[in-house]
């Protein structure tokens, strides 16, 4: 093949696990890319379960417009899922189906984009090719607001998640202190994250030194100890006059179990998460009395478009756009990961990283990040969080003062198989 043929075939792209304000972004990049080489791209409807059902979506249907406007829409715009494939040996006839519908429709690179369970999948289709003598290169695309993934110095999703997060804190604290005098004390916000402490440590950006908030962050890295919680809210109400405290919703307790779990599990035994700020504040108010207020921002964290940080957008459409360019170049089983070159000024760039390198594995928050006392951010952790937050890069608004998010058409390939009976 010249450098100016156009490569046979077609790209299927498919978004994966809990979205993130950016990941469409990534979309963007990918279909910019595909295009400026003559690649038809599909995108599966509902990620991998959009593949296995045969819910393909024609995006040469959509204008360049649309898909510009996909780089400032939240959400994800072809459909997620929470979807674990099982090993080639437990469930063949899975991974049969998906070779079938890329040979129905000519396949010939599937680009996954989620966090670490959607790497462990991507890369068990990298390895379909060779088991099933069908010519098919996979790429992961990173995505996680919970920045987990191992080797990408960061990932697309959790600037954003960060940005919102300290300003949120920020806000919130000059609303506390202004209150109070005559009425609350303490104010706790709940934070995703899960098992990583990376969204409850980008609180810790929104103020420095012992009586700028947030007083307390709480971290799933660190077992809760609640004598040592409630001594430290109570000398910071009684030195500051209120005290704001960011609690990760995968705060754990000195027996390793969650302070807040819900009792579900999702497709990858992930235990559903959520109020553990609702459990801070009755221990607040038994044990110190104090009036407090507590806010779960839940899926307002993840979706804040409105609040993304430039740093995270402009990295988004980046790997979406590497992800092309190495599937192109005949790359597998890889994942295009962001490498910091320079802290300040930020510098980073992109690399190829093997996905069986990122797959299945969670990276924490490493131990030089958090104060000794366990409750704060260090000079090191603001040093890798400042930069991930930088810029700001609102959508469009509307005369009816909405942004202007786009809906895209979403025009479904006519079936070639029958339906997928599994
Ligand atoms: O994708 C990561 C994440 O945002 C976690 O931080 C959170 O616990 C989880 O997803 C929520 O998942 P779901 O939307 O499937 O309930």
């Amino acid at each position: 093949m010249t450098s100016k043929a156009k490569p046979a075939g077609r790209l299927l792209y498919a978004q994966s696990g809990g979205v993130t304000a950016v990941i469409n972004a990534t979309a963007a990049g990918v279909i910019d890319a595909a295009r400026a080489k003559g690649v038809p791209v599909y995108a599966a409807h509902n990620g991998i379960l959009g593949a296995l059902r045969e819910e393909l979506i024609d995006t040469s249907k959509e204008t360049k417009a649309a898909i510009a406007a996909l780089r400032h829409t939240p959400g994800g715009a072809f459909g997620s899922c929470r979807y674990k494939l099982k090993s080639l040996e437990a469930n063949r006839t899975e991974y049969e189906r998906l070779i079938d519908v890329f040979r129905a429709h000519d396949i010939r690179w599937f680009l996954y984009n989620g966090g670490n369970d959607s790497a462990d999948t991507a890369l068990k289709i990298s390895q379909l090719g060779k088991a099933m003598d069908y010519d098919i290169r996979c790429i992961g695309v990173p995505k996680t607001v919970d920045n987990d993934l191992a080797v990408t110095d960061c990932c697309p999703g959790f600037g954003s998640v960060a940005k919102y997060t300290a300003v949120s804190t920020l806000e919130a604290s000059l609303d506390v202190a202004s209150m109070a005098d005559t009425s609350t004390k303490v104010f706790i916000l709940e934070v995703m994250g899960r098992h990583a402490g990376w969204i409850a440590a980008a609180a810790g950006l929104a103020g420095e030194g012992a009586d700028a908030p947030p007083h307390i962050i709480l971290f799933p890295e660190r077992a809760f100890d609640e004598a040592a919680f409630l001594a430290k809210v109570k000398a910071t109400v009684e030195r500051v006059g209120w005290c704001t405290v960011v609690a990760s919703e995968g705060l754990l307790n000195a027996e390793g179990q969650f302070l807040a779990e819900a009792g579900t599990r999702d497709a990858f035994g992930h235990s559903q998460l959520g109020g553990v700020a609702p459990v801070l504040a009755a221990l607040v108010k038994e044990k110190l009395g104090y009036k407090y207020h507590w806010a779960l921002p839940d899926y307002l964290q993840r979706s804040a478009r409105h609040l993304a940080s430039k740093t995270d957008a402009d990295q988004a459409y980046a790997v979406g756009k590497a992800a092309v360019d190495y599937a192109l170049a005949g790359m597998n089983a890889v994942m295009p990961v962001i490498v910091r070159t320079s802290d300040a000024p930020y510098r980073w760039k992109i690399e190829p990283a093997p996905l069986s390198k990122i797959a299945n594995r969670e990276k924490k928050m490493p131990a030089n990040f958090l104060t000794r006392d366990g409750f704060g951010i260090t000079a090191a952790a603001r040093r890798y969080l400042g930069p991930l937050i930088q810029g700001e890069a609102p959508p469009p608004y509307g005369k009816n003062g909405l942004p202007q998010y786009v809906t895209l058409k979403n025009t479904m390939v006519a079936r070639k198989l029958e339906p997928f009976a599994r």
